[in-house]
This record gives C-alpha cells, sequence and structure tokens, in this order.
C-alpha cells in the first residue's frame, strides 16, 4: 500500500491541485487566478501532469483537482484525465461550465468524477458584468448537463460580492432546491495576485450574517471536518458555507498542494515566492515544496 505524507507541521498531504491553463474564456472580477501572476511560462505538459500523479500517488495522494484558467480550453483535457484517473480515488474538476455540455460525456467516460462549477449571479446582466461578458444561458446549460450526468456530487460555486450578488442568496437557493446540487457560498478572500485589488475593498462581503441566516433556517446542520465549511439543509436545498481563508483553521487544516500551469510545486496558493519548478528529478521538487508548506495565517 502507498504510504502517506506529512509536513513539518503534522499536516497530510492528500490531494494535489493542478492549474492546467492559465487561458479562461471569462474574465471574473474577484478571480485570484489560482495564485498565479500571470508571467508567461512554458505551460505543463501532459506527461509532466502524469508524472506529477503518479509520484504523488507513490506517497498515499490519492485526489486531484483540476482547475485552470478554464481547464476545458484545454484540448487534451480528456486524455489527461484517461492517463490520471487510475490512480486516483476523487479526480474532480473546476469549471465555469459554458463548454461543458458538449465535453461532459467524454469527461466521465475517461474517468472524471465530479466537478465544481462556479456560477456567481442568476441574473443574465449581472453574470454578464461578473465575469466580463460571460452567457449565463450557456453556464446554466453547462449545469443541466452535469446534472444529468453519472458526474457526483455536483457543487456550485458561488462567491459572495458585496451589492452585486448579495441580493440574490434567496433566489440561489430555490434555485438548489429543485435540483440535484450542492450550493457552496465562498468568502471573497483576497491575493496577491487578484486582477484589482480595489475590487476586493469594494465588494468583500463578511458572510457572517448569511451564515446566521441559513443557520435560523436550517432543518439541519453538519460540520465538516475542515472547520472553515459548515453544510446547511433547507428544504432539501444542501448549502455550505466557505468559510474565509483569513483564519488560523483554514492553514490548520490544508491538506492540499498545488501545481502551477507553469509546472511547479506551490506550496500555498498565498506565496508567489516558494515555488520548486519541476525538474528532472521531479520527487525531490515535491519533497522540497512539502518541506517547504508553512501556515500562512
Ligand atoms: N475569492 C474566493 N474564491 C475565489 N475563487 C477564485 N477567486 C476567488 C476569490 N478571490 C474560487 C471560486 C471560483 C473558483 C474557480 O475559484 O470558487 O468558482
Amino acid at each position: 500500500m502507498a504510504c502517506s505524507i506529512e509536513d513539518r507541521y503534522g499536516r497530510e498531504i492528500t490531494n494535489l491541485r493542478f492549474s492546467l491553463t492559465q487561458a479562461c474564456n471569462l474574465d471574473c472580477i474577484y478571480c485570484h487566478n489560482e495564485g498565479e501572476n500571470g508571467d508567461r511560462c512554458s505551460q505543463i505538459t501532459q506527461q509532466q501532469i502524469v508524472e506529477a500523479v503518479k509520484l504523488g500517488n507513490k506517497y498515499g495522494i490519492e485526489k486531484v483537482k483540476l482547475s485552470g484558467g478554464e481547464p476545458l480550453l484545454r484540448p487534451d483535457l480528456t486524455t489527461i484525465i484517461k492517463k490520471i484517473s487510475p490512480y486516483l480515488k476523487d479526480l474532480s474538476l473546476t469549471t465555469n461550465a459554458i463548454l461543458l455540455p458538449q465535453k461532459i460525456d467524454e469527461l466521465y467516460k475517461a474517468g472524471l468524477n465530479r466537478v465544481n462549477i462556479s456560477l456567481d449571479s442568476l441574473n443574465p446582466s449581472t453574470y454578464r458584468d461578473l465575469t466580463g461578458g460571460g452567457n449565463l444561458k450557456k453556464a446554466l446549460k453547462g449545469i443541466d448537463a452535469a446534472e444529468q450526468s453519472d458526474l457526483y456530487p455536483v457543487k456550485i460555486n458561488t462567491v459572495l460580492l458585496n451589492t452585486l450578488n448579495t441580493n440574490e442568496i434567496k433566489e440561489f437557493i430555490n434555485y438548489a432546491k429543485n435540483k440535484d446540487i450542492i450550493l457552496q457560498f465562498i468568502e471573497y478572500h483576497d491575493t496577491n495576485t487578484l486582477q484589482d485589488q480595489e475590487n476586493y475593498s469594494q465588494y468583500h462581503y463578511n458572510i457572517d450574517p448569511i451564515e446566521k441566516q441559513l443557520k435560523n433556517q436550517a432543518d439541519q446542520i453538519e460540520t465538516r471536518r475542515m472547520h472553515h465549511r459548515k453544510k446547511y439543509y433547507i428544504d432539501n436545498a444542501e448549502i455550505e458555507v466557505v468559510r474565509p481563508m483569513h483564519n488560523t483553521e483554514f492553514c490548520e487544516n490544508c491538506t492540499r498542494l498545488r501545481v502551477t500551469s507553469c509546472g511547479e510545486f506551490k506550496p500555498c496558493l498565498m506565496r508567489e515566492d516558494n515555488h520548486i519548478p519541476f525538474k528532472k528529478d521531479m520527487e525531490k521538487a515535491l519533497l522540497k515544496a512539502i518541506n517547504q508548506r508553512e501556515p500562512y495565517f
């Protein structure tokens, strides 16, 4: 059996999160770009991804998340999934779902287990404004395709943005009630790589009052092992609240190692200064990256 691996703070590394590309077909005003600063680089190759997953597997890492940019823009995504899925128990994709309907069947057949879909408004013009021109109808079609597929569970990521979508909480809950999806309300967080720091100060919304409201309305509440997440059930709608990262619990419970679209291990979402580029000896790079993991908060 594969062994497990811990960092110097006793945190087991169970997840790898790959940014497959910096390219995106949307331009969301809050996007942290997975902590990448947009510098040009040669894009991580299929071979490197497979090698990193195999290596992770040797250390007991059996969960992988593929994100971007928009991962569906990678033409070799299906092949990547086919090649890495045999090593994994949980393979998920974070996407805006715009291109999902035409790809979903082949992704599932290739071994994808589940999807997280970004959806920050149910109002077409707000959606367009938040995403730099995105088409809500297309995103909703992508969500429907996911719900009808065998990918399970389907999670919706909704970043709450003050005055922009905070008036839609009820609508989102109603939307979730009638669907087999999990709704995640996420607090907008700051990184050094936000496109626009001004947006953060203008639109950051403290999620506490929303959480209180959900608590009062909920038929049932569950606390997850990751303490910054709580789950509420309201009339069959399943809602998670993803707490702000700016607390020690976030770091204490961090089990993931990121991989940038440039082919580097990234020990912390918040830091740009300690990436470990893949070298000939990828194992050495992996171990060095794990050794460099420091709590940020
Ligand atoms: N704050 C919170 N969540 C963010 N995401 C991206 N940028 C931010 C941010 N600044 C998350 C959202 C989105 C996914 C791709 O990444 O959940 O759906």
